[in-house]
């Protein structure tokens, strides 16, 4: 009857065989070498929140990033350097520094890597750029200038205070400004003109005054604070200069023609997460067989790569990148993944005439036919948008002016830098539609500019969003130039800009939500705009909208499609590669599978479980409906066949009616993973174990008759207080989180969570399950590991001994007996553990159905007095149709799934 299960092997799992350890030891077995890969392991099987690039779109985001600054010590604080400088202690590292360290930041940077050779990369750059000897300080600009020179020098101007002679850009620079250095920071911004202004005033703009307004040389008069031996203008009297750089006027592209050429595109798929069904579905869309697919999964992404994989041997015109790059949020490593993918497909001999790059989150809002017509008659430009603001706020906002060093997929702020002189910098959108031309420029053999900008970006944060935009400013490129969001992204501030990526990224960023249907009215008016795509969509959120949006851009064969409102995303496949939350889930399915057979044993229908193959999470219409497992079985001793089960996790609230809060309480729910931005669970089934780390989610309403702070106790399964929240009266009007911050491993068992009035009367109690685990690193647990993974970590629980004489804690005696319980619950293994599992597992889960699946299994659907269900005809099946995602449209009729 044992779940046979791949042996996964962690050597964790090896040297606890062989030590005995003390509970001391155990808290940091698990806080160190655990969590990790717990962590890792849930951004792969629960979406991709930290895992994802991300844009800062416009200027007006970086506002708000400002505002967040809980990350005070490495975000804000980054001019203190003169002060204190904390010393490197040397003694953490196996090196010897070459240079002393004088960036604070690479200081704290260089503490916080865990790594010896990520502590040297830094280290060794750090030195570098300390030396001078790294980054370039001057760059060329090889966009034709049309017989303007850098530096050249116009006169003395008199300026108004109602309408000043260089409008586009002013700043002051009390201690730095000087001619050369209002130059290169008006040539940064792209203006061809430059004028420095009482001493420490610098001005930009794009058009030349009337010679009338020139005056005496003798009316500039002011010295220079950056240089004493130079003019910087006087009293409203301003010198000018050249900056060698002609007026720039991106290209306006054209919306259409007479003729209709034919344009073949290069769809650049750069894919994460298991939204293999929607990656489907946005294939499907864009297909065509004079188009191309070329697929970047991320390398940590094995099972999209997998399933993706098959596709390449369907179609010559798909392509799957060979080299896998494990990208970031705002990583260096992104910018590496782009470049190395199109220099692979530029070796392919593809004809194509753009290269658009789209993520499993895009998807278009206009037809293929209306993108064909738009780009057939723009060959050869290049679509980037840009900021649209002012950009030294931009360059400040977006990082540019520091230097980031990726390793140990964390980039680390290690200090400030210089841009070079001499070029325009340009960034904005996360979305670019290239030319041939241009594309096998950046990726061919590097020029000065482009060696140059390559040592630049590799240090830059969020380097995807400026690079393109600025090799295209400064190269032969530059009038090819078209500043058009054919993007539009879905930003929420409020949401978007929690600081969620600070434990891979030092600094605050934003990231646009999810559309959902009442998002609608943001896609329909993009409808007379030149905007072709749309992020970001995520199926597990809201699918609604993706139908809607198919239905707006002709797609109108929904009618006949079977099953348009279900889907499924994986949640575990058995070539996975091992990772500790299998051990959680496996060990939550095994329980859930014996829970089945026993019920199907009542029919007289035995079966024997086999692997577990797959497991699905499973929305309709927009609601979780449960998780489906399949698995292999053999039924009444002789038949192999494959059953698929479909649960569903019960949900325990119990509200007081005696308490006068009693109806503002509408969520009070616990899970893990809970996504801020989107504001849910993504661990939808609550499949917590002892490695797990909860939170608990809330929302009231009714907030007006709220007149007190309320209080939230978690109590573990022994009936001692864990943990003690409060939710301020100020606060609380909204949906809102708590995670907990209880030590793992949690005890096993049945955790209740309570809302409390001030005066202890019970407002709400909700209750969750820590299942027991099975397997630990994929074995069955032995007696050592049951002792470390089961006992709980009550010693580090706080002292709230304060906290007595309420209703919800239990009397002396059963507290007692509890505690006896949990303590000998440690003790159990093999069929005595399961049976504990078991028991649990039961109470917190429905099992609403089974269906049958399998080679020539036609007649063995009845077992006993059972008669299953045939999986492809049962809708919630994830074998059922589901033809959404048929690439080619091949078979939107007939409805026949290809499980690709
Ligand atoms: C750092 O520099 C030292 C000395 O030049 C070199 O041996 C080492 O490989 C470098 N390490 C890294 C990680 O860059
Ligand atoms: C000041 O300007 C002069 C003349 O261009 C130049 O030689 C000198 O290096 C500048 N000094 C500084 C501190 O930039
Ligand atoms: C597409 O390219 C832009 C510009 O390089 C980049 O910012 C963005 O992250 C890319 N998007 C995807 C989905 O790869
Ligand atoms: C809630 O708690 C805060 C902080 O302890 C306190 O300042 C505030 O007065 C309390 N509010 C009420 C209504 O008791
Ligand atoms: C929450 O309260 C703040 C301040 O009282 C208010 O500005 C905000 O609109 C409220 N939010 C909601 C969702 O009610
Ligand atoms: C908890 O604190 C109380 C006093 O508040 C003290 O009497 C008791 O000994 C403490 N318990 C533990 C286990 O430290």
């Amino acid at each position: 009857m044992a779940f046979n299960v791949r042996k996964f092997f962690y050597k964790y799992a090896k040297w606890l065989g062989a030590t005995v350890l003390t509970t001391f030891f155990i808290q940091i077995l698990i806080s160190i070498s655990l969590f990790p890969t717990v962590n890792d392991n849930l951004l792969k099987k629960f979406g991709h929140t930290s895992l994802e690039r991300h844009e800062f779109g416009d200027v007006s985001a970086r506002k708000i990033i400002n505002g967040y600054s809980d990350d005070e010590d490495i975000h804000t604080k980054t001019s203190s350097q003169t002060k204190s400088t904390p010393h490197l202690r040397i003694e953490e590292l196996d090196f010897k520094p070459a240079c002393d360290i004088k960036s604070r930041e690479a200081v704290s940077a260089i503490h916080r890597a865990k790594t010896q050779s990520c502590k040297q990369e830094i280290v060794n750059k750090t030195c570098l750029i300390q030396n001078g000897n790294f980054y370039p300080t001057k760059l060329p600009n090889k966009c034709p200038s049309n017989g303007m020179t850098y530096g050249k020098y116009y006169g003395c101007y008199l300026d108004e205070k109602k309408l000043r002679i260089l409008s586009s850009f002013y700043g002051n620079y009390a201690t730095t400004n000087s001619p050369e250095f209002c130059v290169d920071i008006c040539m940064q911004a792209g203006f061809p003109y430059a004028g420095v202004q009482y001493a420490s005033e610098c001005f930009c703009g794009d058009v030349i005054p009337p010679e009338s307004a020139k005056t005496m040389e003798g009316s500039c008069n002011m010295k220079c604070p950056g240089n004493s031996t130079k003019i910087c203008g006087g009293y409203f009297t301003m010198n000018i200069y050249e900056t060698g750089l002609t007026k720039f006027v991106p290209i306006t592209p054209k919306l259409s023609s007479n003729v209709k050429e034919s344009v073949r595109i290069v769809f650049l798929l750069t894919l994460n997460g298991r939204a293999l069904r929607q990656v489907h579905r946005l294939i499907n869309v864009l297909y065509r067989s004079h188009h191309y697919f070329y697929i970047h999964v991320d390398k940590r992404q094995d099972y999209m790569h997998r399933k993706l994989s098959a596709l390449e041997k369907k179609f010559q015109n798909v392509r799957l990148a060979p080299n896998r790059y494990a990208t970031i949020w705002g990583g260096a490593s992104l910018l590496k993944m782009l470049l190395s993918s199109m220099k692979d497909f530029m070796s392919l001999g593809w004809q194509w005439d753009y290269v658009i790059n789209l993520s499993e989150s895009d998807f278009p809002i206009k037809s293929l036919e209306d993108l064909e017509t738009f780009l057939s008659v723009n060959k050869g430009l290049n679509f980037v948008k840009s900021h649209g603001r002012e950009v030294q706020r931009f360059i400040k906002k977006q990082g540019l002016d520091k230097t980031f060093i990726e390793c140990e997929t964390h980039m680390w702020r290690v200090g400030e830098r210089k841009l070079p002189q001499g070029i325009i910098i340009d960034g904005g959108s996360d979305w670019i539609a290239l030319s041939p031309e241009f594309v096998s420029y950046v990726v061919g053999k590097h020029d000065e500019l482009l060696s140059g900008l390559h040592v630049i970006f590799q240090h830059t944060l969020l380097p995807a969003e400026s690079f393109f935009h600025t090799v295209l400013r400064n190269s032969i490129f530059c009038n090819t130039y078209v500043d058009n969001n054919l993007h539009v992204t879905n930003w929420k501030r409020k949401l978007g800009c929690k600081c969620q990526y600070k434990h891979v990224v030092d600094w605050c960023g934003c990231s646009p939500n999810d559309f959902r249907t009442e998002d609608w009215p943001r896609i329909q008016n993009t409808l007379n705009r030149q905007l072709f795509f749309a992020r970001k969509f995520e199926p597990v959120i809201n699918q609604e909208v993706i139908t809607r949006v198919e239905q707006l851009i002709g797609l109108t064969d929904h009618y006949h499609i079977h099953n348009l409102e279900g889907y499924w995303q994986i949640i575990y496949d058995i070539e996975d590669l091992p990772a500790s939350t299998d051990d959680t889930l496996l060990s939550h399915a095994g329980s859930i599978l014996r829970q089945n057979a026993k019920i199907l044993l009542q029919e007289d229908c035995t079966i024997e479980l086999g692997e577990v193959h797959e497991i699905n999470l499973y929305k309709y219409a927009d609601v979780y409906k449960g998780n489906l497992i399949l698995y292999k079985a053999l039924i009444e001793n002789e038949h192999e066949v494959f059953i698929e089960t479909w649960y569903k996790p019960k949900h325990y609230l119990e509200i007081n009616s005696k308490s006068q809060y009693s109806d503002i309480v509408k969520i009070f729910k616990v899970s893990s993973d809970y996504d801020q931005k989107e504001m849910t669970f993504r661990n939808f089934g609550s499949i917590l174990g002892p490695l797990s780390e909860p939170s608990l989610v809330y929302q009231f309403s009714l907030i007006e008759k709220l007149t007190e702070n309320l209080t939230v106790i978690l109590l573990d399964p022994a009936g001692i207080i864990a943990e003690v929240n409060t939710i301020y009266k100020e606060e609380n009007n909204l949906t809102n989180f708590i995670k907990f911050n209880v030590k793992t491993p949690l005890l096993p068992g049945v955790w209740k969570v309570t809302l409390l009035e001030q005066n202890y009367v019970p407002i709400a109690m909700t209750k969750f399950l820590v299942t027991p685990l099975e397997y630990f690193s994929g074995k069955e647990m032995s007696h050592q590991e049951t002792s470390l993974i089961h006992s709980g970590s009550s010693n580090s629980y706080k002292n709230y001994s304060q906290i007595k004489d309420i209703d919800l804690l239990p009397s002396k005696k059963d507290s007692l007996l509890l505690q006896d319980l949990a303590f000998s619950n440690i003790k159990r293994i093999g069929h005595d553990l399961r049976e504990w599992i078991d028991s649990l597992n039961v109470v917190f889960y429905d099992i609403l159905g089974s269906c049958l699946s399998g080679d020539n299994f036609k007649d063995k659907l009845i077992c006993g007095k059972n008669k299953f269900r045939d999986c492809v005809s049962t809708d919630w099946s994830s074998l059922s149709p589901d033809p959404k995602g048929t690439i080619g449209k091949l078979n939107l009729r007939t409805g026949r799934l290809e499980r690709i």
